[in-house]
């Protein structure tokens, strides 16, 4: 069923055409890197074929971190649906560790007062109840939030994680070397991929560079599983500019992605940070005074399409029925965890209204007909025109009021309310080249 004309094999098909990149004048250090890239196969540790689902502890509670928070999160993702919806990583962010300040002048330990029975207790007690626990460390001597880094202890952090049963580590350079040359920042993530492929167990690996050094362009090779492509997301749909001069909302990060499709697939995908889905301005971490329930699925139903990790970032124990409702959409879920790991990418754009489309390993298209203006509006998607299907019939599933439409054999137009997508399955019924 799929045709070589559909919207991601157009995608491929730019980025096997491209032309090759000009050999710049590279510095000795860039020399030994790219040496790495040409004479080495790409790394892999085989893990994320789709785009990891879970929960971190971040976006709500920023380092205000404990074994009894980590303990009431896991109890109540297994008891609200979570879990079995595909939340498993349950992944610890900063404010895990013990002390402040360098790694020169201090270990890296976990904060007894905060984890009293340490962090492989708390791997066997989320392993236990069926999910995995992934942890936070930088390549710095100090972290984002000030605590001590690996630097210079990479091999000896990653045992140390392997030993503890962690199977998810985020590695955050965006403050320690936020303007180290590109180079640099390549030394330091190949330097704990490494470490982390040394170890016997299987640990995914997120290189998080908030979106700098072209990341995309080179981290999967280095065996990265998803790395960021952005600032921090702030908890606003569309903020006007940008907040403090950096932070993301969702709009920002969207544009910001629009023409990353390309970079993703199974096993190393665009991070477009973690879900602010059910904050509601609520968030003791990050800027934002929320969005509204269409804002929030509008956000959801798009990371879903890009293929973005999906991690949840607030409070799940307080977590609001419609938040709930809209992060266990099955088969909004089904688009993001979908085999082929085909990225959306724009297909249409027409001032506030765009259609976003990815195509599916079954051979049918998702589309997301996304109105980003203050209005209602009529919108309209023609499989010939905009996806390039050569589709004379088909039907259309309304993946959030969860009903069959059709069949079609013209456009399908609809109206989509201010700041909210809907999302749209086609299938083919009958095809003529
Ligand atoms: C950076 C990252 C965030 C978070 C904090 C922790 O800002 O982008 O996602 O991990 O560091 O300090």
């Amino acid at each position: 069923m799929t045709s070589p004309s559909t919207v991601n094999a157009r995608v491929k098909a730019k980025a096997i055409n491209m032309p090759l990149p000009r050999i710049p004048a590279l510095l000795a250090a860039a020399l030994l890197v790219a040496s790495h890239a040409a004479s080495s196969a790409p790394l892999s540790n085989g893990l994320a074929k789709t785009p990891p689902m879970g929960w971190s502890s971040w976006n709500q509670f920023g380092d205000n971190i404990s074994e009894g928070l980590l303990v009431e999160t896991i109890d109540a993702m297994a008891a609200k649906g979570l879990r079995d919806a595909g939340y498993v990583y349950v992944n610890l962010d900063d404010g895990w560790q013990r002390f402040k300040g360098s790694r020169k002048d201090h270990p890296l330990e976990a904060d007894p007062t905060k984890f009293p029975h340490g962090i492989k207790w708390l791997a066997d007690y989320a392993h236990a109840k069926g999910f995995r626990l992934g942890i936070y460390s930088g390549p710095g001597a100090t972290t984002c939030a000030g605590y001590t880094g690996s630097e210079g202890h990479e091999s000896e952090d990653a045992e140390m994680f392997a030993s503890w049963g962690i199977d998810h580590l985020k590695y955050d350079s965006c403050c320690s070397h936020k303007d180290a040359p590109k180079t640099e920042v390549q030394r330091v993530v190949l330097k704990m991929s490494k470490a982390l492929l040394a170890q016997s167990r299987p640990i995914a690996y997120h290189a998080c560079h908030c979106g700098w050094s072209d990341i995309w362009e080179w981290a999967a090779d280095m065996g990265v599983n998803h790395w960021r492509m952005g600032q921090d997301i702030s908890d606003d749909f569309n903020y006007p500019g940008l907040r403090e001069k950096y932070y993301f909302d969702v709009l920002d990060m969207l544009d910001r992605g629009a023409k990353l499709a390309k970079y993703a697939g199974p096993g190393h995908w665009n991070d477009f940070d973690m879900l602010i889905v059910g904050l509601k301005g609520k968030s003791g971490q990050l800027v934002g005074t929320g969005a509204s329930d269409v804002e929030y699925r509008t956000h959801f139903s798009l990371w879903a399409m890009v293929e973005s990790p999906l991690l949840i970032g607030a409070d799940i124990r307080t977590l609001d029925a419609d938040s709930l409702e809209t992060l266990t959409n099955q088969e909004v879920i089904a688009i993001n965890q979908d085999a082929a790991g085909n990225a959306a990418e724009k297909v249409s754009e027409n001032g506030d209204l765009q259609v976003w489309a990815k195509e599916m390993a079954d051979g049918s298209v998702v589309v997301a007909l996304l109105n980003r203006g203050a209005a209602t509006a009529d919108m309209t998607v023609s499989p010939r025109r905009d996806l390039t299907v050569p589709w004379d019939k088909y039907r259309v599933r309304d993946l959030w009021k969860h009903k069959d439409l059709g069949p079609y054999d013209i456009p399908f137009t609809t109206e989509v309310m201010s700041h909210e997508a809907r999302i749209l399955r086609l299938y083919p019924l009958e095809v003529k080249s």
